[in-house]
């Protein structure tokens, strides 16, 4: 199948434990597009894991680094619309969108933004079954601080999926649809 007439570039977001990654890479192999995820991007960049960037320089330290990696990111130039290489799909870190800058950048690139959800009990149930590595995981109260904070934010993504009780390929696949559909139907 081709996909033409959208961009070739899709944002995932959402919550910790959302699945953006696993969903994200799903997606691409589907779209035979190119997956990034963003943590995964700055930890190959910085040579440290983002608990560990946590740990040396905070909240603030790793923002600036995820703001980076994003601009470098999306700084290639977009294939056109209408050509048939390769897109991309970028699953971006549960903050990134809260970050007005990053939401900037995201506007300017022209993407398609996919947000992924899942109740909380859900998302605090993932974390933990993955080992409680994330940061902002780690306390129950700030992750539900940080859940209401953010809902209103996430609120602003065009398109969304609620990721709950499918595999991942389900979940892909509907995305997929979503993709197709907002250019219009398949081509
Ligand atoms: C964060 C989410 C994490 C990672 C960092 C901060 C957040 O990514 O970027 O720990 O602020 O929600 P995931 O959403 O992939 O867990």
């Amino acid at each position: 199948m081709t996909h033409k007439g959208f961009t070739r570039r899709v944002f995932l977001i959402g919550f910790m434990g959302a699945g953006k990654t696993s969903v994200g890479r799903a997606l691409a192999r589907r779209l035979r597009w190119t997956f990034y995820d963003l943590d995964e991007l700055i930890e190959q960049e910085q040579g440290a894991t983002v608990p560990q960037i946590f740990a040396k320089g905070g909240e603030t330290a790793f923002r600036m680094l995820e703001a980076t990696a994003l601009r470098n990111l999306l700084d290639r130039p977009a294939p056109p619309a209408t050509e048939d290489g390769p897109g991309l799909v970028v699953a971006l870190g549960g903050g990134a969108f809260a970050q007005p800058e990053n939401r900037e950048t995201l506007n300017a690139s022209g993407g398609l933004i996919v947000l992924l959800e899942a109740p909380i009990e859900e998302l605090r149930r993932r974390c933990r079954s993955e080992g409680d590595t994330r940061p902002l995981a780690a306390d129950p109260d700030r992750f539900a601080e940080l859940y209401s904070a953010r809902r209103s934010v996430y609120e602003l993504a065009p398109l969304r999926i609620q990721n709950v009780n499918k595999t991942v390929e389900q979940a892909a696949a509907e995305i997929e649809d979503l993709i197709v559909a907002s250019a219009g139907g398949k081509q």
